[in-house]
């Protein structure tokens, strides 16, 4: 492994919440690191990054957009490249043009990445993709398993109007398809995380952690009759260094400690924070509780080589840090 430490890693999306996490290992673990955004001079996105560990000295942020031509001398010169950049509306943003919005920029921001990654002579990329991309396949029995196999079905999501995990999911293809073009030309590890929470390290807050911080302002006061898969950012950036340094690791990876009804993540709130106005009703009175999929995180498991972090402290640090930057 030490043979890896002097070398380039590209992140894309570097001052998101997920992308912000993996800086901050690599920089720990003596990585040099040149960091992807949008605007290297908008310091409320990016100061955060500057004030890290090994900043000064190992860290270059560089200008890049998914949808222009800035990638190539955004991965010049790096062996690794991850990509984690992509938008991440809001539950409740209305999408009023989800191909320009959000499939189009996915889709093509990833075969981007991957063809400047290419030309660059990059050996492997690690991409973030998502469980969207997995479990909604209304033909999957209930009963089984979700895991590293399973994709979600393309035409549900386009009659659901599941926007966002379309666009993470013909992604995800559009880049396996690639991968596969280039033969044994470009090293190709996803990572696909359930609802990522847990301590911010960004001033801006993002789209899964408010997913969170709704619960404790008041602001809403009820909770949905829906079940998901959660994993810590920790786990989930540590996995994505862990997918490079291991020379063993490949396909997809599931990141997820736990898949449950909303309903216990609630309660799991108001017992950490009884002083919280955490909502205790459904707003689905009419229909039964929904139950949770099956899942397997034992690829995962292996790949960080320890259980993923408990949702139970996951929450209780998201929320500390919540309060720590002011949002709660
Ligand atoms: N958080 C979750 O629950 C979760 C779960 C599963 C998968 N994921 C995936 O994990 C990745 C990171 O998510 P996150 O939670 O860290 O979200 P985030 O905090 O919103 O970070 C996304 C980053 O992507 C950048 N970005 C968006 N569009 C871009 C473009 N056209 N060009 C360059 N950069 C662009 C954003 O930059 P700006 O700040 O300039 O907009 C931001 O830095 C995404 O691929 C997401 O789909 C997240």
């Amino acid at each position: 492994m030490a043979q890896l430490r002097g070398m380039m890693v590209c992140v894309t999306g570097a001052s998101g919440f997920i992308g912000s996490w993996i800086v901050k290992y690599l920089l720990d673990k003596g990585y040099t690191v040149r960091g992807a955004v949008r605007d290297p001079e908008d310091l409320h996105k990016v100061e955060h990054l500057k004030n890290l560990k090994g900043a000064n000295q190992r860290l270059e942020l560089v200008k890049a957009d998914l949808l222009d031509n800035s990638l190539v001398a955004a991965t010049a010169g790096c062996q690794v490249v991850i990509h984690t950049a992509c938008r991440c509306p809001e539950a409740n943003f209305r999408i009023t043009n989800p191909q320009t919005e959000l499939i189009e920029p996915s889709v093509k921001g990833t075969l981007n990445v991957l063809k400047a990654s290419f030309s660059s002579g990059v050996s492997t990329v690690v991409m973030t993709s998502s469980v969207g991309a997995m479990y909604l396949d209304p033909t999957r029995p209930l009963e089984q398993t979700v895991d590293e196999s399973c994709w979600s079905d393309v035409e549900y999501l386009v009659q659901i109007k599941e926007w966002y995990c379309l666009a993470k999911t013909l992604a995800e293809k559009s880049a396996w398809e690639f991968a596969a073009a280039q033969g044994n030309g470009i090293k190709l590890i996803v990572i696909n995380p359930g609802v990522v929470m847990g301590p911010v390290l960004q001033a801006k807050l993002n789209a899964s952690s408010t997913h969170i911080l709704k619960y404790l302002t008041g602001c809403v006061k009820s909770y949905a009759n829906r079940c998901q898969a959660y994993v810590d950012v920790r786990d989930v950036a540590l996995a994505h260094v862990a997918a490079f340094e291991d020379p063993k690791a490949f396909g997809r990876y599931f990141l997820a400690e736990r898949s449950i009804h909303r309903a216990r993540l609630v309660e799991m709130l108001a017992e950490l924070y009884p002083q919280l106005p955490v909502p205790k009703i459904c707003s689905d009175t009419k229909n039964p509780e929904a139950v949770p999929h099956k899942i397997c995180n034992a690829k995962a498991r292996q790949l960080l080589e320890s259980e993923l972090i408990n949702i139970g402290k996951c929450l209780f640090d998201s929320v500390e840090s919540f309060k720590e930057k002011g949002f709660l």
